[in-house]
């Protein structure tokens, strides 16, 4: 970034008064920031998450100015962002219609809670499109803010649930290694991640068992994708067996590990959890929070792999990031039970049903039709899957996987270290990113998660880019991170 940082340029910027003061220095920029001055000032000021705390330099700090359609843009320079955003922006940035939502909800009516029964237009218009898209799976819809709350709020769903059903020693919950479901204190213990836990001493003890994931590539050697698809399925059986089912309240699962990898499970594997989960009375939650409103080519993960989820929470997509919103589903089983109480649910946010969350996820739903989702299974997917088949004939390449617009490519290293295959996931995305092209590298994994409405051009332009990306990782010459690029196409309203 041609910016002058540092410590020289950050007094020049400032009166006098204000060196050295912490707390006035902190005021000036925050009334009149400049590029260097937001730069100093994100450094000392700004505790990012997923970030070291110390120890950052102004090289590090990169600004993203601004967003429209699929890129983004950095530094002056366009970005298509294939992980859109975080797996949130399914329509793409800027959509007008979305924003004009927003704006008319936040004029309108800019704040409301929903304690006690107080209702607003949008939000109840929001519950009834949920009943819809999930095709009267659902009975009900709770909605809070972040996926990690939405699992949370689920997690004290099913202990209601149980104590309804005079059952309340069911406290313990299952979920699966390698996977994700947030980061507050009982989401970061359910995931099967374990770089999130010891900071925190988590997971919480005792509190969640972590069954085998489907992760053919990893664990699936010597057998058939339907013999691994059982066996995956199996250990959750066991872990069942073992703790013990009357003390289970609940199983979290994503229909596709996102953040693990994008870990596509073998067709045959939810339907043999449901059976499992069915057997032993067992809630089986759907974690949706990436994988829902089309990602998977069906409106959600669990239509996809054809299981019935007991309960779903979802967030990203629900607006494709453009508002904090986020959404627990309640099965007809499941809401019965809670409706045979005559004592309040003593469950909410501040931020419960926010009247311009609600409108504007109304508003991004009215674009995630079944038309974008028919494209991303019909069109989409299997131009990604042809790719992916030529990328693992590269000698790096280990495994290739994906569904509807997720899609990974996990590498393998010569030497067979799996220091060395993390080295090349992150060459790839170093690569991927001069050329113009955002993916996610996850460690020895490169992972894509596209927004629904990539154009045919831009796709392509993703996946000849990543082939760049491979081969000039292959190649292993000096890595130039200003390759002239990115005559990427016009970016349309
Ligand atoms: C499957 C899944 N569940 C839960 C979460 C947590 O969502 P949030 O970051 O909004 O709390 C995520 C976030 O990536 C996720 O992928």
């Amino acid at each position: 970034m041609n910016i002058e940082f540092g410590e020289a340029l950050f007094k020049r910027l400032l009166p006098g008064e204000a060196r050295g003061k912490g707390n006035d220095m902190a005021s000036k920029i925050a009334n009149q920031p400049t590029a260097a001055s937001m730069i100093e000032a994100d450094l000392r000021f700004h505790l990012h998450p997923m970030t070291k705390p110390g120890d950052r330099s102004a090289d590090d700090v990169v600004v993203i100015e601004s967003a429209r359609g699929c890129y983004v843009t950095i530094g002056g320079r366009r970005y298509l962002d294939g992980l859109s955003g975080l797996g949130c922006v399914n329509i793409g940035y800027g959509v007008p219609s979305v924003c004009e939502a927003g704006f008319e909800a936040l004029k309108n009516l800019s704040y409301a809670h929903s304690f006690g029964g107080l209702a607003n237009k949008d939000a109840a218009a929001l519950a009834a499109k949920m009943v819809e898209l999930t095709e009267g799976d659902f009975a009900k819809f709770f909605f809070s803010s972040t996926g990690s709350d939405a699992n949370e709020t689920a997690v004290k769903i099913a202990y209601y649930y149980w104590l309804l059903r005079g059952q309340p020693q069911r406290r313990l919950l299952l979920s699966r290694k390698h996977g994700y479901h947030g980061n507050t204190l009982v989401a970061t213990s359910l995931t099967g991640l374990d770089h999130y836990h010891p900071q925190f001493g988590l997971p919480l003890p005792g509190l969640v068992h972590h069954a085998d994931a489907p992760y053919f590539y990893r664990y699936g050697e010597g057998r058939t994708p339907e013999d691994f698809g059982l066996a995956a399925a199996k250990s959750l059986e066991d872990t069942i067996l073992a703790v013990g089912a009357e003390n289970i309240a609940a199983f979290f699962g994503e229909p596709v590990q996102g953040t693990g990898g994008i870990i596509v499970p073998p067709d045959n594997y939810w339907p043999e959890i449901r059976r499992i989960c069915d057997k032993y009375d067992i809630l089986v939650v759907s974690d949706e929070v990436i994988t829902g409103f089309g990602k998977t080519g069906e409106m959600f993960g669990y239509q996809r792999y054809d299981f019935k989820p007991d309960l779903i929470t979802m967030a990203k997509g629900i607006t494709s990031g453009y508002f904090p919103v986020a959404a627990v589903g309640l099965s007809a089983k499941v809401q019965e039970v809670l409706a045979s109480s005559d004592d309040e649910f003593e469950h909410g946010y501040t931020y419960c049903a926010h009247p311009v969350g609600a409108a504007i996820a109304l508003a991004n739903l009215a674009i995630i039709d079944d038309e974008l989702v028919r494209r991303v299974r019909e069109e989409i997917a299997p131009r990604i899957a042809q790719a992916l088949q030529r990328f693992s004939g590269h000698a790096i390449v280990g495994d290739t996987r994906g569904v509807g617009v997720m899609a990974a490519i996990e590498f393998k290293a010569p030497s067979g270290s799996a220091e060395d295959a993390t080295e090349l996931g992150a060459r790839v995305s170093k690569e991927a990113f001069a050329r113009g092209l955002i993916g996610r590298q996850i460690g020895a994994t490169f992972a894509l998660i596209l927004p629904l409405v990539i154009t045919d051009e831009e796709l392509d332009r993703v996946l000849s880019v990543t082939d760049d990306a491979i081969q000039a990782t292959m190649a292993d010459g000096p890595f130039d991170a200003d390759l002239a690029w990115a005559d990427w196409p016009e970016v349309k309203d």
